[in-house]
């Protein structure tokens, strides 16, 4: 009865989390595109920054943008803050349920460093906090005043981060830490800057005074940085789906290239929603950083030897020996790892169906160290270095 229950909080909280953050996302993107398109035109009423003309649903939509605010506060006013509390809350709870509950198996790996379970949660849990305080005096120390000199720090910050977790953590562990970081510093962003920000502003205008226009620019920048942000952090969310990306040996460099690749194809969107000459070259950058990204997943396993040696013919009596060592304990009909009550994702590799998973045994096992989890069953590099010599169609 517990797995099927556990598989259900899983399922259940992953649903929400994914809404949440469609939902986050979404009006982050709305947002941006709107404050890039807003023209000024003459006649405009004073103290506004541009309006924007949008048809959507069969009505037509006329928005205005006030600097720094509106002579009188409107009656309602919609914030948007849950969006963003509501993802980090329901991708936190994800984590613990999948990563910190699983902590032996999906966030440590024992060929990385032996940490235990307590050990690696807190790591975990200590290098989101300790992320987000290093960002935010970041920003509001003297760099805080050069966009560009931030981004550059901000960028080698979460690199250093991303190389460092794959020095604690097991590879997906790692990618997924690392996503976590920018999402925790995104939501943070919105909770500590952007709506305190705008409840000063708020509260100034209550009591009848004009709100001091620093709070918006403040604002304004972290809001940026979340827009920069977005992308790179939704590859790595879904990176543990993918063992060359998650557990090949450059997995931290991958990081900084996927950095680079989202930032350009957001600086595209920008550049054009705000009317500027189209940056087409983005796509260039993009393509180029995606395309090291495939070329390094081709360096091997995350773990183990790199020059181990690489045998010119394997038989399939020797894949199904390693397979029974090393994987059968959980890929059988009826699994024997304790915890484990059906063979994950369906994979069962006995007999024929060591076959028919040639390819995802390869990928998973043999290019990357994705599997076994945490390498619990102890695969050596050179099973690995056969496993992915191993055509697949052997007899
Ligand atoms: C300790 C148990 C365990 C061992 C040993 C193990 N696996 Fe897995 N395997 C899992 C779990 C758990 C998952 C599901 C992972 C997830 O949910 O992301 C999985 C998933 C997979 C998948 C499907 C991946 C996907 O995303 O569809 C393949 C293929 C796979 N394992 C191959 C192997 C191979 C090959 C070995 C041996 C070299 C192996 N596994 C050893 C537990 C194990």
């Amino acid at each position: 009865m517990e797995p099927i229950l556990w598989e259900w909080i899983n399922a259940l909280a992953r649903w929400l989390h994914v809404i949440t953050a469609i939902a986050w996302i979404g009006s982050s993107f709305y947002f941006i595109h709107l404050d890039a398109s807003l023209r000024r035109r003459a006649g405009a009423p004073a103290g506004t920054a541009g309006d924007a003309w949008q048809i959507h649903g069969g009505g037509f939509y006329h928005m205005t943008k006030y600097m720094v605010a509106p002579p009188q506060l409107p009656e309602d006013l919609t914030w948007f803050k849950w969006e963003s509390y509501a993802t980090w809350l329901s991708g936190f709870f994800l984590m613990c349920v999948l990563y910190y509950r699983g902590a032996d198996l999906f966030l440590i790996d024992q060929d990385v460093l032996a940490l235990a379970p307590w050990q690696a949660v807190a790591i975990s849990a200590g290098a989101l906090v300790a992320g987000w305080v290093a960002y935010d005096l970041m920003c509001k120390s003297p760099l805080g005043r050069n966009d560009g000199a931030l981004a550059l720090a901000g960028f080698a910050m979460l690199v250093a981060t991303a190389w460092a977790m794959t020095r604690l953590f097991s590879g997906r562990g790692a990618m997924l830490q690392v996503g976590a970081l920018m999402a925790t510093m995104m939501a943070c962003n919105v909770f500590m800057i952007i709506i305190p920000n705008q409840r000063r502003t708020v509260a100034a205008m209550l009591r009848g005074e004009a709100p001091d226009p620093a709070l918006g620019k403040t604002a304004k920048q972290r809001s940026l940085h979340n827009n920069y942000l977005t992308l790179p952090v939704v590859f790595l969310m879904l990176s543990n789906h993918y063992p060359l990306v998650s557990s090949t040996r450059y997995n931290w460099v991958m990081v900084a290239l996927v950095l680079v690749a989202g930032t350009a194809i957001r600086h595209f969107f920008n550049s054009r929603h705000a009317g500027k000459p189209t940056p087409w070259w983005s796509w260039g950058i993009a393509a180029a950083a995606m395309l090291g990204c495939v070329w390094l997943s081709t360096m091997g396993p995350a773990q183990g030897d790199a020059a181990a040696t690489v045998p010119t013919k394997v038989g399939f009596n020797q894949v199904e020996e390693i397979v029974a060592t090393r994987c059968s304990m959980c890929h059988a009909a009826q699994p024997v790892w304790d915890g484990i009550a059906t063979p994950p994702r369906g994979v069962v590799l006995e007999g024929d169906g060591i076959r028919r998973h040639a390819q995802q045994i390869r990928l998973q096992a043999g290019f990357s160290s994705a599997m076994p989890p945490a390498n619990v069953t102890g695969i050596t590099p050179g099973e690995r270095a056969l496993l992915a010599a191993w055509p697949g169609d052997t007899k």
